[in-house]
């Protein structure tokens, strides 16, 4: 079998030929071999050699705290799970981990709402050994700080020369372990855990693996239990099984309809809710990083200075009220907004939101269309309007919203990072 093929079967990562050649010519110059068919010889009959090449082959990207407001909503739900069911510690996984960084995120946001260590436990999972070395190491470069929000450095790691160690409390509560997402005896706990967060690895996937990926997740899942998802995966999930929780930014996702009809499909956009509201956090400050600048005020046409804080307090109430499912008054605090000023993008995407709880999908899209017109780089309503499009049965449409979201999405963690190494 050639090396892209083998690789592609064991990481189910969709490889160009270039992506592999280059693979391929750093082994063999490594092993100081020159004939290709050696090479294919001995990565046909040693495991350790096809692991060594997919090393070169995944990309163990991460960083502190990435689409933060994931552990936001996940620590919510874990200190409501808590309430509910003291019994037993919450089980989290976070698969693939890469470097460590998003299950140390979840362990500092829960520390920081203070939630006991013996409450929670996090096993966090990768197919690179390399990956997993520096996970275990707890080591990071700048290259792990993004953003402008870094004051969980201050309070979780020690520098060591220009790197910063993590402490050994956030440490101790995560076990990594080396396996294989796609591996059938990857899934044999049912129901074990009560939140999953899988984010940016389906994005590497074909349709058949993305839908495999997702049963043993979905297996793994409690039924009421919370996944999380990358940005551009959620309607993948949609198509498997799982609906959109609305929790923006979050990218938040639960089990469809019973277990017992899985893989039942059921539309996504019928199962779309808002996250009960959050229990009061426990005295620790959260040093989380706050949402991104989606829910800033709007580009164009800016009210005169005095009158935007009246906006901006407008928007949070109807935030709020959507939030704890009033739509009617959220709504209502839109349209008042929107007689003040007309071009408030971010009153339309909510009233989108508000729509899209209350199963008007037409005009739901309606809204966010006229929240892009407003604001064209409003990250949320081009993820929406995406996966209306995709659930509408226009897949060309999807697309192209997607990677217009994506282009923006780059362009933001861009500036972030150049902000944050000013
Ligand atoms: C881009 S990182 C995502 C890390 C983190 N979840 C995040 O969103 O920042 C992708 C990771 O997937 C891992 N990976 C690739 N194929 C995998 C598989 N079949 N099973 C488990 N992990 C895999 C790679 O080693 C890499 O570390």
């Amino acid at each position: 079998m050639k090396a892209r093929d083998l690789l592609q079967q064991v990481t189910g990562l969709n490889l160009t030929d270039a992506v592999v050649n280059r693979a391929v010519e750093r082994r063999m110059q490594a092993l100081a071999l020159d004939d290709m068919r050696a090479y294919d010889r001995l990565l046909a009959t040693g495991a350790a050699e096809l692991g060594a090449l997919t090393e070169l082959v995944v990309v163990p990207e991460s960083w502190m705290f990435r689409d933060a407001e994931a552990f936001v909503a996940a620590s919510a739900f874990i200190q409501r799970r808590l309430a509910a069911k003291p019994v037993r510690p919450v089980r989290i996984l976070s698969v693939p981990c890469a470097g460590g960084e998003e299950p140390y995120s979840m362990a500092m946001s829960l520390q920081s709402a203070g939630v006991a260590a013996a409450d929670y436990a996090i096993d966090a999972v990768d197919l690179s050994e390399v990956a997993l070395a520096r996970a275990r190491a707890g080591r990071y470069t700048r290259n792990a700080f993004r953003g402008r929000h870094l004051d969980f450095r201050e309070r979780y790691f020690v520098a060591a020369g220009a790197e910063y160690q993590i402490g050994d409390d956030i440490r101790a509560q995560v076990s990594f372990n080396q396996a294989n997402l796609l591996d059938p005896a990857f899934s044999n706990r049912p129901g074990y855990y009560d939140v999953i967060f899988c984010r940016n690895l389906l994005i590497y996937f074909d349709d058949p693996t993305v839908a495999s990926a997702i049963a043993s997740l979905a297996r793994l899942l409690a039924d009421d239990g919370i996944l999380f998802a990358g940005y551009a995966e959620v309607p993948a999930f949609c198509r498997n099984g799982f609906g959109a929780l609305r929790a923006p930014g979050a990218f938040a996702l639960e089990k469809t309809g019973a277990h017992a009809s899985w893989p039942a499909r059921i539309p996504a956009r019928q199962h779309v809710r808002p996250l009960a509201p959050l229990r009061p956090a426990t005295p620790a400050p959260a040093p989380v990083p706050p949402p991104p600048a989606s829910a800033a005020p709007p580009v164009r046409a800016a009210p005169p200075a005095a009158a935007r804080p009246a906006q901006a307090d407008m928007l949070a109430r109807a935030r709020r009220q959507a939030d704890v499912g009033d739509y009617q008054g959220a709504a209502a605090a839109c349209r008042e907004l929107l007689e003040q000023n007309p071009d408030s993008a971010d009153a339309y995407f909510i009233l989108g939101m508000v729509s899209e709880c209350e199963q008007r999908m037409a005009e739901a899209g309606d809204h966010w269309r006229r929240c892009v017109y407003l604001q064209p780089d409003h990250y949320e309503a081009l993820c929406h309007l995406a996966l209306l499009a995709e659930q509408s049965g226009e897949p060309a449409q999807a697309t192209a919203l997607k990677q217009r979201a994506a282009r923006i999405y780059q362009r933001r963690n861009d500036g972030d990072q150049r902000k944050g190494a000013q």
